[in-house]
This record gives C-alpha cells, structure tokens and sequence, in this order.
C-alpha cells in the first residue's frame, strides 16, 4: 500500500495527506490533554550535522502544530532522536541514551519514545532495536520523514513498535510545517542524498540519491524565512557544488547563488558543504560578486596524501587541493577557510601523514575539525585489510590537533584590532550585558549591547581575542 501511495501521490498531494494527519492527531492530542489535565510535552534531540538539524525543525514543526510544548527536558511525553551515524560513537551515544529512556517511560507509561534519522537506515540497526529495544515505539528513517505526521497518527493509535525504514526516495515535499531553533537565521535544504561513495563514509547508503531541489522552490522558501525575520540563511547539502546538475533545466549552484543574492531584506548566505573535486571558477567568482555570501568556505580535504585520496575515493590530489585554495584566496583574500580531516584511513604511513600536516601549514586553516577514522560496515573502507594501529593513530591526531590549533589561534589574533562586521545573535549566556554576535568568517564574538539588537549587523572592533572568540564594542 505504502509502496503504491508513493508512486501515485504527486508531492501536492502528498502534502494535502500530511496536514489531514495533523488534524487527526491533533484530535488524538486534546483528547489526552482533557484526560490528563494538562499540556503534553515534546523533545526533540539531534544528533550529526546541520541537515539533520534542519530535519529536526520539522520534525518540531509538526509536533508543535498538532498541539505539542517543546521542551528540553527527556521526561517528556514524546521524544523522538534523531540519529547520526557518521562515525561509530554517534550510534554508541545513542543506545547509551535509550537505556535512560526506558527509566523515565517506567514513570511515565504512556511515553511515547521514537527514533529517526541516518543511523535507522543502517543495516542491522533496526533489528537490534526490535530485539533489545522494545518500548521504542516508532522508528522511521530518512526518506519517509515527510510521513512524519501519518507515522505520529499510527503510532498513536497502535500499541506495538512502528517500524518504517525506505530504502530511497525521489520525492520532494515541500512546504511542511517548521519550527526554527533561531527567529533571525535558518538552513536551507537545497539537495537531498550524495552520490559521492567516498570510501570511507556511510551517508551515500542512509541519506540516498543526490536529489536536488528546485531553484524556485528554494527562493520561493528563503522569501518566506525573510518575511518571518530570518536573514542569514544556511544553503544545505552534502556537496552543494553538484547542485542542480540533475535537474529537468540544469541549474549550476554558482548560479542559484547569484538568485539567492538578489532576495531583498536577506543579509548573510552561507553553504556547507563543499566538495574541492566540483569547486569551479565560476563559484569562486559568484562568492566574490555576490555581496551577501560571507568569506567563508568550509572546504573538507580529508587527507593530504594523493595517494590515499586516491584511495578515499575524493578525486582530487593535493596539488588540486591547493590549487583551489589558491585561487580562492585570489579572488578574496580576507576568507576564512575551515576544514575536515581523517586520521587513520586504512594503509595510512607516516609520509601520508606527514603530506597532511603539510596541507595544514600551508593552507593556514581557521579552523578544522579533525576526526579518528570510524569503520563503518557496508562502505568499501571497512573491507581493507590495512587498518591502522589505534596508538599510532592517536599519536597523529593529537600531533594534528596541536598543529590546527596553534594556526587557528594565530588567524585569530592576527584580526584582533580590525573593524568586522558582525550580526547580533543572541544574548551572552554568562553576561546578559553582552550580546554575541559572528563575523563573516564565522568567528564569535561578544560585545556590549541588549537583545534588540539580534538580528542586525554592526560594525564592531575586535579589542582582544581569546582564542576560539573575541571581545569587542560597536564603532558608530
Ligand atoms: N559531505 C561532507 C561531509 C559529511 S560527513 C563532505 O563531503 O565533506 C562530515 C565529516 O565526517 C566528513 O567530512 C569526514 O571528515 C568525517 N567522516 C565521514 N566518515 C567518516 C568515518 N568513517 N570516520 C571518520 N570520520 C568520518
Ligand atoms: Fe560522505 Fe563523501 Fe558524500 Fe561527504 S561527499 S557525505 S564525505 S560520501
Ligand atoms: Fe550524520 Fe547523517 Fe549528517 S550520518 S553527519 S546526520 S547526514
């Protein structure tokens, strides 16, 4: 039934389904309010990166229309994680979690505890869950999570675990409900899936196909988001470079940014993630001729070593790596470049490493985010014979971490004194006198100021840097 309802439903209609399961759940939710004489209560926890965040917001989106109050708190009566599963311990987390889970669902019955998100399109996830995870009552993965409302409304109205995995989808549906974390800022999806297989990694297996979506939809969205007061908005995919390129009119993201460029009362576009095998020049020119794209790139290399790029399946060497870096800088010479690195790939030698350390110094990244290699089963990584010894491998990270860090304080301190602009955030947590803000490269930092301010841009001194953030005061 389920198989036949997704070929035959247009995303219009698929939608007009969805909202029909919001009304009958929100029944379900009023009857249970009466009956227990108070509000239910819904969390939400989000695990991996910034597209699950954005799933979560619809995920929230929905719970919050049928009648749900968000909280923080996992002694709610609906709790739902949203997995990871880029990297062993993100799974591990997770199971760690659901055993604190089933304590608080001994208090409260009536609990209702679900899991989504990459680690469900894992094989032999689910399995394990069904036999040492029974009071999980609904599981649903990443392709059917605009079912989201039909799957609260079954699982609602049976007793036994719902259970819903796809294995792909090519379906888009847009305009569900959302509930953003921040008023002033917001991801965007603009593709769904990667088709990259590099070697190592699991997203192509539990997120699918690269899907992109189309560039009116896109626009048509961040129009709305401006409208409700968002403006910095957050374009989101796996590698945002390959946008477009399956579409019926191929679109090339170069261009939708220029699109995305010209939307009135929006401040500040970012992207994430790019992928150096599909960054082209003419990116490199929209980014410097598009006024509203911060000097930003996050520009994963991975590794230094041709060879084990090679092996990582990236197609790139280092010498294209740098090459990019080069012309980036070119074109606009205050970026701020950011990174990720794996250490321990199988086969990795010293002199591979070494040819990371290399990249490292020479690029000067402001930041990076360096990761021990994580086996994951199903990619063709898992499969070699030459993993690494775990000592050796720390040693490189910490030799690594050590590196990146004494560079980005060096970055950081070199802007220390300069007048950036910078858009208010949020209040300072610690000192509600301050508000803290972000540069264009990303940067943080607090000055004095009050919660009126969110959401503007000023220009702002940097006074003292402090490592990972600055201190600073408005110049008129
Ligand atoms: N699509 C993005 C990255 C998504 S995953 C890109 O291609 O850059 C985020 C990061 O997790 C990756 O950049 C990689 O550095 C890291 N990662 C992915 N698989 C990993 C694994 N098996 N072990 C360790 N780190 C991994
Ligand atoms: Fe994983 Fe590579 Fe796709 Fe990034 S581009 S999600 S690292 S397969
Ligand atoms: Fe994790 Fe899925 Fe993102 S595996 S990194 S949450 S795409």
């Amino acid at each position: 039934m389920r198989d036949l309802e997704q070929q035959i439903l247009t995303g219009e209609e698929e939608k007009k389904l969805q909202y029909e399961y919001m009304d009958k759940v929100r029944q379900i939710v009023k009857a249970k309010e009466e009956e227990k004489g108070r509000r239910l209560t819904c969390c939400v926890k989000t695990f991996g990166c910034q597209m699950n965040a954005r799933d979560s917001e619809k995920l929230v989106g929905i719970l919050t229309d049928v009648g749900y109050v968000e909280t923080e708190d996992e002694h709610a009566d609906f709790v739902i994680y949203n997995t990871c599963t880029v990297r062993e311990n993100a799974n591990n987390k997770v199971y760690g979690r659901l055993g604190y889970l089933s304590t608080y669902k001994k208090k409260n019955p009536d609990m209702m505890i679900a899991l989504c998100g990459c680690m469900m399109q894992e094989e032999g996830v689910v399995a394990k869950l069904q036999k040492s995870y029974r009071f999980v009552n609904l599981i649903f993965g990443t392709h059917n999570i605009y079912k989201f409302a039909e799957l609260l409304y079954r699982s609602l109205t049976s007793d036994g675990m719902i259970v819903d995995i796809w294995k792909d989808t090519d379906k888009i549906v847009e305009e569900l409900p959302v509930k953003r974390k921040f008023s002033f800022k917001s991801g965007v999806n603009i593709m769904f899936g990667c088709n990259n297989f590099c070697s190592y990694c699991i997203v192509p297996y539990v997120r699918g196909r690269e899907r992109s979506r189309e560039p009116q939809d896109i626009i048509r969205e961040i129009k709305g988001l401006v409208a409700d007061g968002v403006c910095e908005i957050m374009l989101l995919g796996q590698n945002v470079n390959s946008y477009g390129k399956n579409l019926e009119h191929p679109v090339t993201f170069a261009e939708l940014l220029r699109m995305v460029n010209e939307i009135d009362g929006l401040k500040r576009i970012r992207f994430m993630t790019s992928h150096p095998k599909d960054l082209s020049d003419d990116l490199i020119l929209a980014m410097k001729e598009c006024d509203k794209v911060c000097k930003h790139m996050h520009l994963p290399l991975q590794s230094g070593s041709s060879r084990l790029l090679k092996l990582m399946n990236r197609h790139y060497d280092k010498e294209q790596y740098l090459t990019i870096v080069k012309k980036l800088r070119e074109a606009i010479p205050d970026i701020a470049l950011t990174t990720d690195i794996i250490v321990g790939f199988p086969g990795e030698t010293e002199e591979d490493f070494m040819e990371t350390l290399d990249v490292v110094k020479q690029v000067e990244y402001d930041s990076a985010f360096t990761f021990i290699y994580s086996k994951r089963t199903g990619t063709p990584a898992a499969a070699m014979e030459n993993q690494c010894d775990p000592k050796e491998v720390k040693e490189h990270f910490d030799m690594l971490l050590k590196e990146v860090q004494a560079i980005s304080t060096k970055k950081a301190m070199a802007l220390t004194g300069t007048v950036q602009e910078v858009l208010a955030e949020e209040e300072n947590e610690q000192d509600k006198r301050l508000i803290t803000g972000r540069l264009s490269n990303n940067s943080i930092v607090h000055f004095p100021g009050d919660c009126s301010m969110i959401g503007n841009l000023y220009q702002v001194r940097l006074t003292e840097c402090k490592g990972f953030y600055y201190l600073g005061e408005i110049v008129s």
